[in-house]
């Protein structure tokens, strides 16, 4: 079985969906972290960012897998580095080149095949797992998701400013529902889940249910 979260920046899908895939005792793939780990290798070998063929090419080359929550970059754990501010910056150039997201999409794909899944990103009920059996859009007001940034900024020690990360946030959410391939939409068949006033808790709750729920019906 699959499930799908998707919904932009910020909404909690990453915490929410690693606790439900261990709820669900179901694998969890975390698919904006693939996308920023080509944003480090490409960084690192100093791409230009209107090098799409260059960013595609790459992105094609590199190794990327999982391993017990970790992300792994050619073998190097990257799962710090992809959290990175200037990363968040240069993920785009990831994430609105079609060729890389072809190839990523492939990827994920592969991963499903091999068995339950919680997955999460902004395409996953959409077009990678369009025929998954549970889908949530999981979302939040947006000063309630600069606020959550904000928090985990601080806690990597960083110092942001919240009209800097609002700002940021809404140019994001932007280029997330509009790019040509893989935009953030909602699936019709997604149920939306918005998060705020809820715990944590509540939400992961309320989405093992609503999974439970699915699953009973498609056996
Ligand atoms: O979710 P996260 O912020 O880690 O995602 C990083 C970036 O990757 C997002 O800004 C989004 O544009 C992109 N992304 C995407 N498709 C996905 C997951 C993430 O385009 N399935």
């Amino acid at each position: 079985m699959i499930v799908t979260i998707d919904g932009p920046a910020g909404a909690g899908k990453s915490t929410v969906a690693r606790l439900l895939a261990e709820r669900l005792g179901f694998r969890f793939l975390d698919t904006g972290a693939m996308y920023r780990a080509v944003a480090v290798a490409a960084l690192r070998r100093e791409l230009s960012r209107d090098d799409a063929a260059a960013w595609a090419d790459l992105a094609r080359r590199v190794e990327i897998r999982f391993e017990d929550h970790r992300i792994l970059l050619d073998g190097e754990d990257v799962s710090d580095a992809i959290r990175a501010s200037h990363v968040t910056a240069h993920v785009r150039y990831a994430a609105d080149n079609p060729q890389v997201r072809e190839h990523l999409v492939q990827l994920q794909q592969a991963i499903g095949r091999t068995g339950d899944m919680v997955t999460e990103g902004r395409d996953q009920g959409t077009v990678v797992f369009p025929h998954a059996e549970c889908k949530i859009f999981l979302t939040a007001s947006p000063a309630e998701r600069a606020r959550r940034r904000v928090d985990d900024l601080r806690q990597r020690g960083e110092a942001p400013e919240f009209a800097a990360v609002l700002a940021e946030q809404i140019a994001r959410d932007e280029r997330d529902a509009n790019r040509s391939v893989g935009p953030l939409v909602k699936a019709p068949d997604a149920i939306e889940v918005v998060t705020d006033g809820l715990s944590l808790d509540d939400v992961v709750h309320r989405l093992a249910a609503l999974a439970t729920a699915r699953k009973g019906s498609a056996t």
